[in-house]
């Protein structure tokens, strides 16, 4: 019998120090970045993950919608970190989501520069970072993770031949809530080791699939084409150009294509 999703199932017995001690599970929601954004409002406290069964207004990057129907996985992590701990979220995360589809799954992922999760070259996860911060200190920073569990990505023309799902045909909502603790606990063992990022990023930078390829990053206003060379401590990605300078590109607004 698949276990069902729930704000119990998810946080009891779960050995994390602050990430998922507790949780709010909603049957539909928006965006979980909204619902955690109220949540921080309302004061809860750090590793507070707000999930959802559905979302019907999920978003991406770059203002991209986000498809989550039910038998997905989304959630948002309340952080508030440093802000030296900033630049380290996307690779915890990064290395969460992958750490957890394989210690539950046995498919192999990849990681892809700057924020997705691969599999086959197949995008079957996503991470979307929202904070605010004033001056030097972060008010709050949210982490929104979504994994493809059982999408049926044929019904999306718009990511068909793009996005993948994990589909392993076990019981589905037990594998989400085994991809979710095992994701909540190894987010928390990354997280706990900031402010010294050195060993995250080193196991980031080494996870990726993009390093040693030929590129296009596209942001609104360039395209730049070159060799992914290297990623700097900060999450920034060095593209030796056909020149043979180099050109260091911010995830902000980019996206990125092998060519
Ligand atoms: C991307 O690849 O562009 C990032 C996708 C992030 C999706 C997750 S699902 C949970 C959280 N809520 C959202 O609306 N978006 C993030």
């Amino acid at each position: 019998m698949a276990e069902e999703l729930s704000d119990s199932n998810v946080s009891s017995g779960l050995k994390t120090t602050l990430i998922g001690r507790r949780s709010f599970y909603y049957h539909a929601l928006a965006s979980t970045m909204d619902a955690a954004r109220i949540k921080v409002k309302q004061g809860v406290s750090e590793g507070t993950v707000i999930i959802a069964g559905e979302q019907t207004g999920g978003r991406g990057r770059l203002r991209r919608a986000w498809v989550s129907p039910p038998g997905n996985i989304a959630l948002s992590i309340i952080l508030y970190p440093d802000l030296t701990g900033l630049p380290y979220l996307i690779m915890i995360a990064s290395l969460a989501v992958a750490y957890s589809i394989e210690s539950v799954t046995d498919l192999k992922t990849q990681i892809k520069w700057p924020n997705d999760i691969l599999i086959d070259g197949k995008k079957v996860g996503g991470i979307l970072i929202e904070n605010e911060v004033k001056g030097n200190r972060v008010v709050y920073s949210i982490v929104g993770i979504g994994i493809n569990v059982d999408l049926k990505t044929n019904d999306y023309p718009g990511i068909a031949t793009s996005a993948t799902s994990l589909k392993t045909g076990r019981g589905k909502n037990d594998l989400r809530l085994k991809i979710i603790r095992s994701l909540l606990t190894e987010f928390d063992r990354l997280y706990l080791k900031l402010p010294d990022g050195r060993s995250i990023y080193e196991a980031w930078r080494d996870s990726l699939v993009t390093l040693g390829k030929r590129v296009r990053a596209v942001s609104n206003t360039q395209t730049i084409d070159g060799f992914a060379e290297s990623v700097d401590e900060t999450g920034a990605l060095n593209l030796r150009l056909d020149d043979g300078s180099i050109t260091r590109v911010i995830a902000g607004d980019v996206t990125l294509r092998e060519k």
